[in-house]
């Protein structure tokens, strides 16, 4: 019996895996172990040969059973010591920067416009870009054959041939949606409607795409005083410059009568242009009093309602704000330009927070 006890003592002390220390339980304690064999072998015994032998055995099972229980115990805590050693990982090491985007800047200007027209009760609308030609002229008060038509450069869409109807074209401004807006909501109403245009057009300071935002107001009593006093707190909160000067010089558009562009100060020093002083005056958009065809196209009658309108471009207001010279460059996407001209995405434009970051 200490024979069978050293073999099956050392065996399991000696262990490597738990499959190994299981083959080992069942040849020593299992249905037909050696331990197991030897008890049934109590019962060939006289009375007093089992007195001695029977509690011995006993005690070399419970002996056995609890060494295996305490190997299986180490075998597991090793497993679990050696997971942990090779799967360790130092947390507290400093993440690898990723690389982030950024938001570019007619994105930007786009956001900050509209926080300071929505300061002044402007809801922001919008319209497709690629418009009918009634909507991108006839209901502006530019008929077929108007010169104003050939001013714009437009785009035009394919037809299939046979199908005679006028060609859809890529709107050449913002001003249709004027007509949408009215249509939608009728009057009283107040909107801006930011979005894309087209027109075939290409050197430092034009595009074949580019972005105006329209502007529109309609009321009882709205007059030129409104449109000038709006676009004056519109340039003042987005140029940051209080009492910024505005120029309104006499102009023609065949939607507004009378019709006005507006310029606003500025200089040039050293090659560099300033916003808001010295004695030259910069153009930054178009505007007037809706003329009453236009009120009449989109439902609203022209003898209870005007309104003014005005239309400015996006990427020139933000060339002029953040000092960018060439406007090709808003639209080649290099990635240079972009981190360049880009503001981060947590810049959100308020008219508390500050317009730009
Ligand atoms: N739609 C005109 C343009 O592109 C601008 C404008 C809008 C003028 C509204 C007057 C009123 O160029």
């Amino acid at each position: 019996m200490d024979a069978l006890r050293q073999k099956y003592i050392d065996a399991i002390a000696n262990v490597a895996d738990e499959a190994a220390l299981e083959d080992l339980r069942v040849a020593a304690v299992g249905k037909k172990g050696e331990v197991s064999l030897k008890m049934r072998e109590l019962g060939k015994m006289t009375p007093e040969e089992r007195q001695v032998a029977g509690p011995k055995l006993n005690a070399l099972k419970d002996e056995i059973n609890s060494a295996i229980a305490a190997k299986k115990a180490a075998l597991a805590d090793a497993a679990l010591d050696e997971r942990l050693r090779s799967e360790w990982l130092d947390v507290t090491l400093p993440s690898r920067t990723r690389p982030r985007g950024t938001i570019h800047p007619v994105s930007q200007v786009t956001e900050e416009v509209a926080a300071i027209f929505a300061d002044m009760g402007f809801k922001v609308a919008e319209g497709p870009q690629i418009e009918n030609d009634w909507y991108n002229f006839d209901a502006l008060n530019i008929p077929p054959h108007h010169p104003a038509r050939q001013e714009f450069d437009t785009f035009y869409m394919n037809r299939k041939e046979g199908d005679n109807r006028p060609p859809h074209v890529l709107r050449t401004h913002t001003s249709p949606v004027q007509i949408r807006a009215m249509e939608k909501t009728g009057a009283p109403i107040r909107v801006i409607a930011p979005g894309r245009v087209y027109r075939s057009d290409y050197d430092q300071t034009h595009t074949p795409m580019f972005h105006q935002v329209e502007g529109m107001a309609i009321g009882k009593d709205i007059s030129m005083a409104n449109l000038k006093w709006v676009l004056e707190e519109f340039f003042a909160a987005f140029f940051e410059i209080d009492g910024i000067k505005t120029r309104f010089r006499a102009s023609h558009f065949p939607f507004t009568e009378p019709s006005a562009e507006v310029d606003i100060q500025c200089s040039w020093v050293d090659g560099q242009l300033r916003i808001g002083e010295g004695d030259g005056w910069m153009e930054v958009l178009g505007s007037g009093m809706m003329h009453p065809k236009v009120l009449q196209a989109g439902g609203i009658d022209p003898d209870k309602w005007q309104g003014f309108a005005f239309g400015m471009g996006i990427d020139r207001i933000a060339m002029l704000k953040y000092g960018i010279p060439d406007l090709r460059a808003f639209f080649d996407s290099d990635l240079r330009w972009l981190r360049h001209y880009g503001f981060s995405a947590l810049d959100m434009p308020t008219l508390h927070g500050g317009l730009s970051g």
